[in-house]
């Protein structure tokens, strides 16, 4: 592999420890999967990361109530996430914890360089403390919230400790320079602005210790302060390409990682904006080190219309999420999350009926059925053989051209991470497949001798289109396409990285053996007495 190949770094928000995955961390890194499966495919150097946030309140907490350390509840946690990341084939590259020795080394070596540089001061701090964000919050903010928190609604605490401070003040202009001369820093737009609005405000400096608990990170050096989380987690995403570390310390972290460095893409949801879109270019400023491309902030999933939450008891947990993946497939529920999750700007309703809509109407009725449909044809008029396409066009239908221009919009929807749009080029192709079959009758043709030239040139015209529709969404649906490749007799390797030579157009091989298979989405009919309705 050319070492010059263009890399694709992507990232997920590290986790939580004191929480049992759900849907929406299953969302996020759904994202991410499906954007590095697509590039890796694309033929660029990928690194993919995700993983554990141990420390803080939260974790030591938790903790306490269940009456083990944190490091228990941690080592736990870790591992129950790594073994969903498992059952939802996930191909992240690495999967980074905070209280791993690779990590905190690099930290420390952090905090004591912007200790160096001046950017981290000592002071004092007194407001009000959101527990569950873990983030200090301003007193006309804290008034406007009624002094609860806005995300769990939570009363915010009264603090007052002794902390040291990153100097946030100090990045306001550069920050806003940033936002002026790279719009697409933060994506959506709405969440740009949103951000645009914070630094209007003005920025205050921010303690980065605490000296309330001890589950964190030391400070080098500086008694019972340990770091605040955040800083802590935001530097999973340097410390895994080994940016902090020494010659000499190449065993802790593979030495070329550093060239993946800056991230094209850190994926998060919307409540953690701030931290990743105004917090860490700052602390990455003081470090002197590139900033991300892209800070992509989606929205939420909601279950049912409702907000999800425990006390509702709607929450999209791990066996609800089985129970999906058990009636419709596991590809099937990575496509209703890429396809109609919340990428935008708003909040998005994960709803029972309108995932079998979704199902029946893209997956058994389009991608299926028309596989199967082309397959069956080939089988009986030309004994499984891909037919020769010979040199039939028929009026309104441009393959060529077709093709060409669903892959380029596939390629470059996807490098803007809309995924959504992504797929919706790719099953484009097929539904004009569909609209091909219906307009030439090659079932009408196959009565008629004479046709015979025609209908070859027109089943390999759709083999041929389902071949690179295929090809464009495998990120999405890996198994079920594979499935695809089998029936339509090809033998493809994503980790090849040649997308592009196979989409295009002609690669189908005459003569290839297509093979009839099982239905790749049999249709779903809910039956109504089994209560989910
Ligand atoms: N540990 C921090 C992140 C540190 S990153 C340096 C954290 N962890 S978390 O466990 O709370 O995960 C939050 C992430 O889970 C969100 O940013 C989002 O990616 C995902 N989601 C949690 N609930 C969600 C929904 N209801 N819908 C969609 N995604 C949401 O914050």
């Amino acid at each position: 592999m050319s070492p010059e190949r263009r890399t694709f770094y992507i990232t997920t928000p590290i986790y939580y420890v004191n929480d049992r995955p759900h849907i929406g961390h299953s969302y996020t890194t759904t994202v991410c999967d499906v954007a590095a499966r697509f590039h890796r495919f694309l033929g660029l150097d990928v690194f993919f990361l995700t993983g554990t946030d141990e420390h803080g309140i939260k974790v030591e907490k938790s903790a306490g109530e269940r009456g083990v350390s944190p490091q228990a509840l941690a080592d736990e946690n870790a591992a129950e996430f790594q073994r969903v990341l498992r059952m939802l084939n996930f191909t992240n590259d690495d999967f980074i914890r905070t209280t791993q020795r690779r990590h905190t080394l690099q930290v420390e070596r952090f905090v004591q360089r912007l200790i160096a540089g001046g950017d981290i001061y000592l002071g004092e701090y007194e407001g009000w403390y959101d527990e569950g964000q873990e983030e200090f919050v301003p007193d006309t903010r804290a008034k406007d919230q009624e002094y609860k928190s806005v995300v769990s609604g939570k009363p915010l605490v009264r603090m007052r400790e002794e902390n040291y401070f990153f100097r946030l003040s100090a990045y306001q202009k550069r920050l806003d320079l940033l936002y002026e001369n790279q719009p697409g820093f933060v994506r959506p737009e709405a969440r740009r602005n949103e951000m645009l609005g914070r630094l209007r405000d003005g920025l205050a400096d921010v303690p980065v210790t605490r000296t309330s608990f001890s589950w964190g990170i030391p400070v080098p050096g500086r008694g019972r302060h340990v770091l605040w989380v955040w800083l802590d987690a935001l530097s999973n995403y340097i410390t895994a390409l080994g940016l902090g570390l020494e010659s000499g310390e190449a065993d802790l972290v593979p030495r070329d990682r550093s060239r993946f460095w800056p991230a094209d893409y850190h994926v998060i949801g919307k409540e953690i904006l701030f931290f990743h879109a105004i917090f860490w270019p700052a602390m990455l400023m003081a470090l002197d080190l590139p900033l991300p491309r892209c800070v992509y902030a989606h929205s939420f999933w909601i279950s049912e219309g409702r907000k999800m939450s425990k006390s509702l008891g709607n929450f999209i947990d791990l066996p609800t999420i089985q129970d999906y993946i058990d009636s419709f497939s596991l590809d099937a529920f990575r496509w209703f999350l890429i396809t109609q999750g919340p990428l935008g700007s708003t909040d998005t309703d994960f709803a029972r009926a309108k995932f079998i809509d979704v199902y029946n109407s893209d997956l058994a009725n389009t991608l299926g059925n028309s596989i199967s449909r082309v397959v069956n044809m080939i089988g009986k008029y030309f004994e499984g053989r891909a037919p020769e396409p010979g040199t039939h066009t028929v009026a309104g239908f441009d393959w060529p051209a077709q093709t060409d221009a669903a892959v380029q919009a596939t390629i470059e929807a996807m490098s803007r991470l809309e995924l959504g749009e992504a797929m919706g080029s790719a099953l484009g192709l097929v539904r004009q497949v569909d609209a091909f079959i219906d307009a030439t009758r090659p079932f009408t043709m196959a009565k008629d001798e004479a046709k015979r030239v025609e209908l070859a040139a027109v089943l390999y015209q759709c083999a041929e289109t389902l071949r690179i529709a295929s090809v464009l969404l495998w990120c999405a649906m890996p198994d079920k396409i594979e499935q695809a490749w089998r029936m339509l007799g090809q033998n493809i390797n994503p980790a090849s990285g040649n997308l592009r030579d196979l989409c295009r157009w002609g690669g189908l091989e005459p003569g290839t053996q297509v093979v009839k298979g099982e239905a790749l989405f049999p249709r779903f009919v809910d039956s109504p007495d089994d209560g989910r309705t």
